[in-house]
């Protein structure tokens, strides 16, 4: 008689990063016997992968937290145990803390430790010792990790290539839990994206805080980002690459003239600007202005002219006064940009921007984030609507919602829903798009492929 596989859950909480080190924990917890369960009742270790980004992240954490004691108590009712670790930026930053507060915590365990996790979890089960660890050996992060074999089949996957930022905007956590920039092996990443390769993923997105500083390579770094995606456009499955989040002082020639020469490269930035004026930035510590963002941009758009932007913008920064916010607006009117994420300044304790003098009070925030979405909102629909009437290349990813409908991505990064057959999920067919909904687009299908209707059973 075999043992019956233990279960886990993971809930993640933030960026495209924390999705990743979550499947990277799942995979790592595979050797151990570990299934991956949606019900956190079923499971007997849960993990929350969290994220410190903007505020109240910790009291989420411990809201969240006494969810997970009563999930425990419950198995333990039943003479079930339940281990739980916390994971991510908030174990990097409260440590300790987690575990003087919340009893029901076995583990907590930073970003650049994740590869140390089953031995935890083998070491707590053992001695029944609650325990944290939030070291900063990225080097060792990424080799130790087992290779990526679990997981479901994917046509779209991320690779995180560079963690930690060296930049310190005066409002970021950032530099504090994921440390300083360290970039990863090209080789390893290579090696990385085959395997991807190998088991059917089409596109990839390469991640990093500060992607477009990636410099690897065992010479010092002689791999900037443009060199690292020209190769894995070499790899013949591969035929779509992303990558974000870019700063844009480090959005090199080579990396703008990609744009225009690499097809598998696709015309989708995310470029945070932050606020359009230029006193703001300064206070931001982002060192360019706002004519510095926007000649950057004419520059990509040059190389590419049918690139899509995506931005995040901070509103009510300490000392932003309406006319700043004016500059903000001002600024988004002129890109038209594609997509944008958008946020309340929120003081993050140990961030410079936290003690200056001039925060904004809550009320004014609001008020300008709602202006500020509205216009995002505006622009994203035009921006849309622009691509109705063309005929656009969608990678498929799933079934749609509807029955005999499948969906797709649009270079631009739209959803896009169109009817057709299942067998062309992982595959990219030309849709000619026909209407922009309020977040997604429909189509038709127009490329030509073999197919043939399902056998109904006779009646
Ligand atoms: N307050 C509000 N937004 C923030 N961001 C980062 N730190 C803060 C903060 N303290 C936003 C930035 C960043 C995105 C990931 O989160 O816009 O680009
Ligand atoms: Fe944070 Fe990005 Fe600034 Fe780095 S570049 S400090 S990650 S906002």
């Amino acid at each position: 008689m075999t043992a019956s596989p233990k279960k886990l859950h993971i809930k993640t909480f933030g960026c495209q990063m924390n999705a990743y080190d979550s499947e990277r924990m799942a995979e790592a917890l595979a050797p151990a016997g570990f299934e991956l369960t949606e019900a956190m009742g079923d499971a007997d270790l849960v993990i929350l992968n969290t994220c410190h980004i903007r505020e109240k992240a910790a009291e989420k954490v411990y809201s969240e937290l006494g969810r997970v004691r009563k999930s425990k108590d419950a198995r333990k009712a039943q003479g079930r145990d339940t281990m739980v670790a916390v994971a991510g930026c908030v174990a990097q930053a409260e440590g300790e803390e987690i575990i003087a507060r919340a009893p029901v915590v076995d583990i907590v365990v930073g970003p650049q430790s994740l590869h140390r996790l089953a031995d935890l979890v083998a070491e707590a089960a053992s001695t029944g010792k609650r325990s944290v660890e939030t070291e900063f050996p990225a080097d060792e992060k990424f080799a130790a990790l087992p290779q990526r074999t679990t997981g479901k089949r994917q046509t779209s996957a991320f690779v995180t290539v560079q963690e930690g930022c060296d930049k310190f905007c005066t409002f970021c956590v950032v530099p504090y839990t994921r440390g300083a920039e360290y970039s990863r092996g090209p080789d390893e990443i290579v090696a990385e994206v085959e395997r991807l390769a190998a088991r059917g993923v089409r596109e990839v997105t390469l991640l990093g805080q500060n992607v477009n500083a990636y410099h690897g390579g065992a010479d010092g770094g002689s791999w900037q980002l443009a060199r690292l995606l020209q190769r894995l456009a070499e790899i013949p499955q591969i035929a779509r690459l992303r990558f974000t989040t870019s700063h844009p002082r480090d959005m090199d020639d080579d990396l703008i003239a990609l744009f225009g020469d690499e097809p598998k490269l696709m015309p989708y930035l995310h470029l945070p600007y932050q606020s359009g004026s230029d006193r703001i930035l300064a206070a931001m510590n982002r060192k360019h202005t706002a004519e510095e963002y926007e000649a950057l941009i004419a520059r990509i758009r040059a190389a590419r002219p049918d690139l899509a932007l995506s931005t995040d913008i901070i509103v009510g920064f300490p000392g932003e006064t309406d006319a700043d916010f004016e500059d903000t607006l001002a600024l988004a009117r002129r890109v038209g940009f594609a997509q944008a994420f958008s946020f309340r300044y929120s003081a993050r304790p140990g961030t410079p921007a936290a003690n200056l003098e001039g925060q904004v009070p809550e009320a004014v925030k609001k008020e300008r984030l709602a202006v500020l979405q509205a216009l995002l909102e505006e622009s994203r629909h035009a921006f849309d609507r622009e691509t109705v009437g063309r005929r656009l290349p969608v990678l498929f990813e799933a079934k749609g919602r509807k029955p005999g409908q499948i969906t797709g991505r649009s270079p631009y990064l739209q959803a896009v829903h169109v009817e057709g057959p299942e067998a062309l999920i992982g595959h990219i067919a030309e849709v000619d798009i026909s209407a922009a909904g309020p977040n997604s687009l429909t189509g038709v299908m127009k490329t030509e492929f073999e197919w043939r209707e399902p056998v109904q059973a006779a009646v």
